[in-house]
């Protein structure tokens, strides 16, 4: 039995225990895989010699300050006005444990500050948020507050995170742990283009489907750091914060801060295991409207197909030539307002442009609505043009007023969001469109990074317009766009309710990014469309069902005018329309795995656990005349009846040369062990350069 006092969080997967010890204060004890609870023995029984340090060792903090012969890193720095660190030493502890929450407070009583530490379960993983008090009678600056620290699993060995640039979302980068230290810190004043605030930790053996892993991502939208340091007591911890600018943050007597949360997972099922707990949390944040996701309706977005050539009979065609196709949702982008005829003037004058739209957007939205579709809005509420009537008439309203250089970005500069009235003007315009209109959608985008930066008060700032605009309006989804990916994060999540993946739709592009994506969000909130060939990003060619079968794992949607496809290519596209309805039940909302197969083939089952779409891709060529069945490990347990759905791509040339068996799951389900399944594999149809095959899969 432990004489230890433990503080114990237990999830399906993972479990955290912490020690409150003997002599004051909460030290890590476990943070991994599942174990039984309350077993341990003392942890400084458990300790080793060593030599030449500290007489009474020091146990891993789990809220580590600078001092006290603590080496790594410190969770919090804070400062008096006067410029003096405050030299924190935590004396006062307390913790309160329930089934889903252990909460600990630790408070310096001579400086009058206490920290609230509150790990909670949330869904199927583990939420952390520290929370700072100024309870002295002197302010008290934050420097740095760390949403979380944490020990990783010793038996690490590589790192996962994600880069990229606008059209090129979501490069993978995969490193072995650190020697020393490894840092990734985003400094745009946004999220960027590499994806949420996070990263995965494989440990010894991880794969897709097994081996233990680790992944955390910061819930903000703002400037973050995520830092491992490798600590000489054997162990690799975890940091991560918002970051804010040098004396943004000041605390009045009384007053708090609470830091964004962390989302962790930890699972013995690979990376398809903690993606599955990220999805878990970042689903229980989302808010739609009425309470629960409706099937993510069809959208034609006007941006590809029309750019800033607007006007009122175009966009009424257009809105026809989407609805005969079967498109749910027609969303009005970029090139409506007043002054916008390209990307250097206009934004900030949210008024129709009169040319364009003689009596407003409503004539518009109400040919939309007419066809069956809802009426969905582009704009860019924190940025603006310096060639804009409200720049001409708040000069003042930009970052960087303060007279120092303002360089611009795409032409434009970005609002002081931080201001109230700068908030306020936003909303009334905002409120004043979404109420003289029938618009229950609006496409929030934002095409810049931050120079000079807002600190993290413009992060909030936008969170606080966002908030007023659901809660005036909450049967209106928005979308978070930046540029196509820049702001993709479980911060801004609670506020939308889908993601613009990329400006990057050519379908070969998307097939990483698409993966990529759901290391951390579901697959109903990313935006997957339909583009043109050639490729507006990449200027590639690919076959039209290839296009759609890549976009049909996600929140489907078309990016060009159907009036301008040929009628055998109108009939296909809306076939693959046909194809998504059909199946985002099953696509959306539930698991998705992940896997890879020899030879470049990569695939991804969507489903409830009992019926799947599998999706199998190949970009380049394979040397071997054919391809040997792929194992599906997921399958393993049951039988299935499986049936080949679709063949996209370039392979319907090979088609006819599949054998009679594979040929005959397109018009029959045949049914497999899952054993089968599992170890031996599915057969495959040719799978040439550029194709993808789907799959339906359905327990027996
Ligand atoms: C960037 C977005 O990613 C595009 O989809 C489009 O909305 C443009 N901005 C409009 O300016």
């Amino acid at each position: 039995m432990s004489d230890a006092e433990l503080l114990e969080l237990h999830g399906d997967e993972w479990s955290q225990v912490i020690e409150r010890l003997p002599q004051g204060g909460f030290a890590w004890r476990h943070l991994g895989a599942r174990l039984e609870p309350g077993v341990l023995p003392a942890a400084r029984d458990l300790l080793g010699a060593t030599t030449f340090s500290l007489n009474e060792p020091l146990a891993l903090p789990v809220f580590p300050v600078a001092g006290s012969g603590w080496f790594g890193p410190s969770a919090a720095e804070l400062l008096r006005e006067d410029t003096r660190r405050i030299d924190l030493e935590l004396r006062s502890f307390s913790a309160t444990v329930t089934d889903d929450r252990v909460e600990l407070v630790c408070s310096d009583e001579r400086e009058q500050v206490s920290f609230v530490t509150r790990f909670s379960k949330l869904a199927t993983g583990l939420a952390v948020e520290t929370e700072v008090t100024n309870e002295g009678d002197d302010p008290v600056i934050l420097s740095s507050l760390a949403s979380a620290f944490l020990p990783l699993p010793p038996s690490a060995t590589h790192l996962v995170s994600w880069r990229g640039r606008h059209a090129a979302e979501f490069e993978e980068c995969v490193e072995a742990m650190p020697a020393h230290g490894w840092q990734r810190e985003t400094r745009e004043g946004m999220t960027g283009h590499g994806g949420p605030p996070a990263c995965q930790v494989l440990c010894s053996g991880c794969g897709w489907y097994s081996g233990l892993a680790l992944s955390a991502q910061l819930a903000w939208s703002g400037d973050t750091r995520i830092a491992i340091e490798r600590h000489d007591e054997g162990a690799w911890l975890l940091t991560a914060e918002a970051i804010h600018v040098p004396g943004e943050i000041r605390l009045a007597p009384g007053e708090r801060h609470r830091a964004p949360q962390l989302m962790v997972a930890i699972s013995r099922s690979g990376r398809n295991g903690i993606a599955a707990q990220q999805h878990a949390m970042v689903r229980s944040v989302v808010e739609w409207p009425n309470g629960t996701m409706r099937p993510r309706p069809v959208h034609l977005n006007s941006w590809e197909a029309c750019y800033f050539a607007h006007d009122q009979a175009r966009m009424k065609e257009l809105a026809s030539a989407a609805a005969d196709i079967g498109v749910e949702r027609f969303v009005l982008d970029d090139g409506w307002f007043d002054g916008r005829e390209g990307d250097c003037a206009g934004l900030g004058d949210w008024t129709p442009d009169q040319r364009k739209y003689p009596a407003g957007l409503a004539p518009l939205a109400e040919h939309v609505q007419a066809l069956g579709m809802e009426f969905g809005l582009w704009v860019e509420p924190e940025m603006i043009n310096p060639d804009s009537d409200l720049f001409r008439a708040h000069p003042d309203w930009v970052l960087g007023a303060n007279g120092r250089s303002k360089p611009t970005a795409r032409n434009q500069l970005v609002l002081d969001m931080r201001r109230p009235d700068v908030r306020d003007h936003l909303y009334e315009k905002l409120d004043g469109l979404l109420s003289a209109t029938p618009i229950s959608y609006l496409k929030w985008d934002h095409n810049r990074a931050h120079a000079p930066a807002g600190g993290s008060a413009q992060t909030r700032g936008t969170y606080d317009l966002l908030a007023r605009i659901r809660a005036a309006h909450p049967h209106v989804e928005i979308e978070s766009c930046a540029a196509g990916g820049g702001r993709i994060d479980a911060g801004i999540a609670r506020f939308v309710h889908r993601f613009w993946t990329s400006d990057n739709i050519d379908a070969l592009a998307r097939i990483p990014m698409q993966r990529a994506f759901t290391a951390f969000m579901p697959p109903e909130l990313m935006g997957a469309h339909v583009g043109a060939s050639p490729s507006h990003a990449t200027g590639r060619s690919q076959a039209l069902d290839l296009r759609a079968a890549i976009a049909s794992q996600g929140h489907f949607g078309i990016e060009l005018d159907p009036s301008q496809l040929d009628p055998a290519e109108r009939r296909e596209i809306a076939a693959w329309i046909d194809f998504y309805k059909n199946w985002r039940r099953l696509a959306h909302g539930g698991e998705t795995v992940l896997g890879e197969g020899p030879n470049g083939i990569l695939w991804q089952a969507q489903g409830d656990g009992s019926e799947y779409i599998l999706w199998i891709s190949r970009a380049q060529m394979s040397h071997e005349r054919r391809d040997a069945p792929l194992p599906l490990p997921f399958a393993a347990g049951r039988d299935w009846r499986v049936k080949l759905l679709e063949q996209a791509g370039r392979s319907h040339v090979l088609a006819a040369r599949n054998a009679k068996a594979i040929d005959a799951m397109k018009h029959a389900a045949r049914t497999f062990s899952g054993s089968w399944l599992a170890a031996a594999g599915l057969p495959l149809p040719a799978l040439t350069a550029e194709s993808a095959a789907i799959f339906h899969l359905e327990a027996v």
